[in-house]
């Protein structure tokens, strides 16, 4: 076949919804795909188990320059939906925990069950197929006339619609590419400026130095930055900082923002030291704060942070209220100011990407280029850790291809 109504770049979880989808419609679908496996992505997401969808994906878990783009087709095709085709193919699955959907053995089922239900829509799948150009058969964009060609390592195929479904630009080292940013770029969509998300943080040399030996100790903590907060597990690393709390605001984080850490989330900490003084005159510093804090992680607060603000290791008696609120103020916001993050070479996903405004989001086709569709990673639309951003796959991938 090298005329197909439906022609969607990568088949990885967007394409493949696509697919299924516009396949089920009667409409000839063909895949390409560079890589040699469909869906490499999905088989080592979630520590190999796929977070395939989170039960609470409203669109304000997402980040996007338009936080309502998402809506439209988020809420035609739900957690719900996915979650139905999961039972129907029996796959076994568990909530973990916030609403993230893992399977229960592993996310090969995710990829089998799509490409059972690709092959059962008649869609028709090319692995292997480097693509080098892409082209409409009259000149490059620019006209309103329907039509694309694509020119492969396996030959020319032309189509009446063209999917974007190449993801984003994280672990390159998979086969991730900017194909679908140059393509958009070629056919006039502006782009939101692409950077690395859902990534861990690294630190200058010096504050390095100061937690390096600490690395693996893991702190409970609400972490916020640029006005989005999460309240999940921390993570110091030999290179900074990592954790899915860190993670999180990894993705609202920009170069020179403070990172605001409450290592006491839960507990008014001067009304408990302050207790504590009255209640245990006696006990040390040190040991109060081993209380509160893994004891490593303690002494070295203790020994080259809190000297700075006037907080020595005493007895809680000897410490005046006003150390105790310099010493509280500290711990419920450590600031840390990360040097940068370890980029796309580690990063779960690629936050900005093609423009909404240039897409419908009904349809996710391109306003300016009937026949031209971008889905799943390739867009400015990216999730929350916690399967949100296979959600968003789904959804968008449902909604080009019921339309393509
Ligand atoms: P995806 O990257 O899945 O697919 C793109 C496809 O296009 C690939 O098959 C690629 O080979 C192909 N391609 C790229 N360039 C091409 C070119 N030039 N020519 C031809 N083909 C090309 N999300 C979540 O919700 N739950 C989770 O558990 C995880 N876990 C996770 C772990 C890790 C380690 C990573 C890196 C990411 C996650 N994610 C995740 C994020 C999730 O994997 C991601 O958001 C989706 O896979 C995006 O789906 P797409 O189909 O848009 O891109």
């Amino acid at each position: 076949m090298t005329h197909s109504d439906v022609l969607i770049i990568g088949a990885g979880a967007a394409g493949l919804y696509a697919a299924i989808f516009a396949g089920r419609r009667g409409r000839r679908v063909l895949v390409l795909d560079h890589a040699d496996a469909a869906g490499k992505k999905i088989l080592i997401s979630g520590g190999g188990r796929c977070n395939f969808t989170n039960l609470e994906a409203e669109p304000r878990r997402y980040l996007s320059a338009n936080p309502h783009f998402a809506i439209s087709a988020l809420k035609r095709h739900t957690p719900h939906d996915f979650l139905a085709l999961v039972e129907r193919h029996g796959i076994p699955w568990h909530e973990k925990k916030l609403g993230q959907l893992f399977c229960d053995r592993s996310a090969a089922d995710i990829v089998t069950m799509l490409l059972a239900e690709a092959a059962d829509a008649g869609v028709t799948i090319r692995l292997g197929c480097r693509v080098e150009a892409v082209s409409r058969p009259d000149g490059n964009g620019g006209d309103s006339s329907r039509g694309f060609a694509v020119e492969t390592g396996h030959g020319r195929f032309t189509a009446d619609s063209l999917v974007l479904a190449t993801g984003g630009l994280s672990i390159p080292k998979m086969g991730a590419t900017d194909f679908a940013h140059r393509v958009a770029r070629q056919f006039g969509l502006p782009l939101v400026a692409p950077r690395p998300g859902l990534v861990p943080f690294t630190f200058a040399p010096d504050d390095l130095a100061r937690t390096q030996d600490l690395s693996g100790i893991a702190l409970d903590g609400a972490v916020t930055c640029n006005g989005a907060r999460f309240r999940e597990a921390l993570l110091l690393t030999h290179r900074g900082l990592s954790g899915p709390s860190i993670l999180q605001v990894s993705s609202y984080w920009r170069e020179g923002d403070p990172v605001l850490i409450d290592l006491s989330p839960d507990r008014d900490l001067l009304a408990h030291l302050k207790e504590l003084k009255r209640g245990r005159p006696r006990a040390e510093l040190k040991t109060v704060l081993a209380e509160l804090l893994p004891r490593r992680f303690a002494e070295r607060l203790l020994e080259a942070e809190l000297p700075a603000l006037g907080v020595t290791g005493r007895p809680m008696a000897q410490m005046p209220d006003r150390e105790l609120a310099a010493l509280a103020g500290f711990l419920h916001a450590w600031t840390v100011r990360p040097a940068g993050t370890e980029g796309y070479r580690t990063a779960e996903v690629t936050v900005g990407g093609i423009d909404t405004a240039a897409l419908s989001s009904r349809t996710l086709e391109a306003k300016a280029v009937p026949g031209l569709y971008a889905i799943g990673e390739a867009v400015d639309v990216t999730g929350w850790l916690g399967g949100y951003n296979f959600q968003w796959a789904w959804s968008s991938g449902h909604a080009c291809g019921m339309a393509a």
